[in-house]
């Protein structure tokens, strides 16, 4: 019951990256990752700089978590793509529209899941490549790499050079036995552990996690940061079919 209580009141405080607090924040317990790893990984960036993450799966579509758009002024609104640091280099790219899932929070925390087209399609090369997202299930034991520019820890920095960590998948049944029978988690999450210290912060939203060179979740909430609790994620394969006819009815 405090478990619930807590997720709800703080969740969104959680991983998307509160623009009023002036201190900016990464993942926990990761390391600094190598230039070009993660050339799929952009930063979705509003006025106050860092907000969130996403993965760049065609040349005009980021897939991202719904509550990292949702009531956003495009016009503000632009994507940092080709870079590991925020401060320097890379490539900028803007929005032209957004599509939220239609069931986004429908129960709280569920279907947190969006796609961003972008205005002018983007230039490959070594730094920015498209990844596939994944029709298929994660399998027990697979472990996970999230990459993001969340804060180091809860109330902590947003560090400029993004971070990665190796998180272990956790099954829908252990996920939900540990939050509980009536906790946000659903079928439509994924959730990791690894241990307390390690896991998924602030700014980290809508941030990928690859498995088998395929991206398989979002980062949507947690309990911030790292607590010794697992982090829940969008789970890409249940809504693969969203994602898919989302995209080719738009493009
Ligand atoms: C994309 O949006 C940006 C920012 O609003 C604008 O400056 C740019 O001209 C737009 N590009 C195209 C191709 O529409
Ligand atoms: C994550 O795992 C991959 C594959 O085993 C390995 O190459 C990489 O060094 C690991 N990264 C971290 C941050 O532990
Ligand atoms: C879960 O919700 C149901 C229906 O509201 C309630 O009867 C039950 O006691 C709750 N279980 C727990 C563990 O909170």
């Amino acid at each position: 019951m405090f478990v619930i209580k807590l997720i709800s009141v703080l969740v969104f405080l959680a991983f998307a990256n509160a623009a009023q607090v002036t201190v900016n924040q990464r993942v926990v317990g990761g390391e600094t990752a190598i230039d070009g790893s993660a050339p799929y990984q952009v930063s979705l960036q509003g006025r106050f700089g860092h907000s969130c993450g996403g993965a760049l799966i065609d040349k005009n579509w980021v897939l991202t978590a719904a509550h990292c758009v949702q009531g956003a002024d495009l016009s503000s609104m632009s994507i940092l793509a080709g870079t590991n640091d925020l401060t320097k280099g890379g490539v900028r790219y803007y929005l032209k529209q957004t599509f939220m899932h239609s069931r986004y929070n429908k129960p709280n925390f569920a279907n947190d899941v969006a796609l961003i087209k972008l205005n002018s399609s983007v230039t490959f090369s070594d730094r920015v490549k498209a990844i596939d997202y994944d029709y298929r299930a994660v399998p027990n034991g697979a472990v996970i790499r999230l990459t993001g520019w969340g804060r180091l820890s809860a109330g902590g920095q947003i560090p400029n050079l993004l971070q990665s960590i190796n998180l272990t998948y956790v099954n829908h049944e252990e996920c939900q036995a540990f939050f509980g029978p009536n906790s946000s988690v659903d079928i439509g999450h994924l959730c990791t552990f690894n241990r307390k210290g390690q896991g998924a912060c602030n700014g980290d939203s809508g941030s990928p996690l690859v498995y088998n060179n395929r991206v398989v979740a979002l980062t949507n909430w947690g309990v911030p940061c790292a607590t010794g609790m697992p982090d829940a994620h969008c789970r890409v394969s249940y809504y693969h079919d969203w994602i898919r006819t989302t995209i080719n009815s738009n493009n």
